[in-house]
């Protein structure tokens, strides 16, 4: 198993610099948000509004650090709301087996708290159906409104190990006011993820009819952040391996 990982971690750090590689995950990255790749997918039967390269990032981030509570702003059809719920009731279960336990699918100690502005009631209604309901909490309204924030806060006090999780309004404005919300609670060693960074990477006319763009998006929220909190860094062995990612400097993890 050592070598194994040694071999992975070699193989990461040289795609890391193999311009064609890069290139043309560059490319396809491009080309596939033109047609709008990222609607293509379900997880357990929710819509997900993600590429399943940062869906296997997001299962390696949960399985390490095993939070017992993710914060996600952006619920839209609640597809990465299920697929974290999903991944805790892995966690939850695997525990149960090392401990020899008895697994209550109902007692739900880690659990996703989502945060969207306009909760469809179509949405909700699905979300409510489904069989990972019980490990999941939603709120409505904005996630920079003072008042969602203190929820959110209050919320969290319950729990040890927090991993945050940034997909609403792509604004500069909007992300750097949920940095400064929501990464005061992620815990030492877990990540806030914020998605949408590569906006920053991406031709300015494929924006037109958006409030965000180059300038103006996840990727510069996350460096103007970064540069009054020094306990996150980028962690770029993440988008290395995953070369495909919608999350480029998104992936911060929380140091000290
Ligand atoms: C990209 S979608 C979220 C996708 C979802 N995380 C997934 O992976 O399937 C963005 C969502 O952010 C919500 N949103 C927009 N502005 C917001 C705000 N100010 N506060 C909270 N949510 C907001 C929208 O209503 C929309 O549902």
């Amino acid at each position: 198993m050592r070598q194994f990982e040694d071999e992975v971690s070699e193989r990461i750090k040289a795609n890391a610099c193999d311009e064609g590689l890069k290139a043309s995950a560059a490319r396809f990255v491009t080309e596939s948000i033109q047609s709008r790749y990222s609607y293509n997918f379900t997880w357990l039967g929710r819509p997900i509004i993600q590429y399943p390269q940062d869906m296997i990032a997001m299962q390696e981030i949960i399985w390490q650090i095993k939070p017992d509570l993710i914060i996600e702003t952006g619920i839209a059809h609640g597809g990465s709301l299920i697929m974290n719920a999903s991944m805790l009731a892995l966690l939850d279960y695997c525990e149960a087996v090392e401990a020899g336990t008895a697994l209550n699918p109902r007692v739900t100690r880690r659990r996703v708290l989502g945060i969207d502005i306009d909760i469809r009631s179509h949405n909700r209604t699905a979300i409510e159906a489904h069989s990972m309901t019980h490990r999941i909490d939603m709120i409505q309204g904005s996630s920079i409104e003072p008042e969602i924030v203190d929820r959110v806060h209050a919320i969290a006090r319950g729990y040890k190990k927090v991993l945050v999780c940034l997909d609403s309004n792509h604004t500069h404005e909007h992300v750097l006011a949920e940095l400064q919300a929501y990464a005061p609670l992620v815990s030492k060693g877990s990540y806030c993820v914020v998605f949408d960074t590569i906006i920053e990477d991406l031709p300015n006319v494929m924006f037109t009819v958006r409030p965000w763009g180059k300038g103006n998006n996840p990727k510069t929220a996350v460096w103007e952040y970064l540069k009054s909190h020094s306990e996150f860094q980028i962690d770029k062995s993440i988008e290395s391996k995953l070369l495909i990612t919608v999350a480029p400097d998104g992936y911060l993890k929380r140091m000290r």
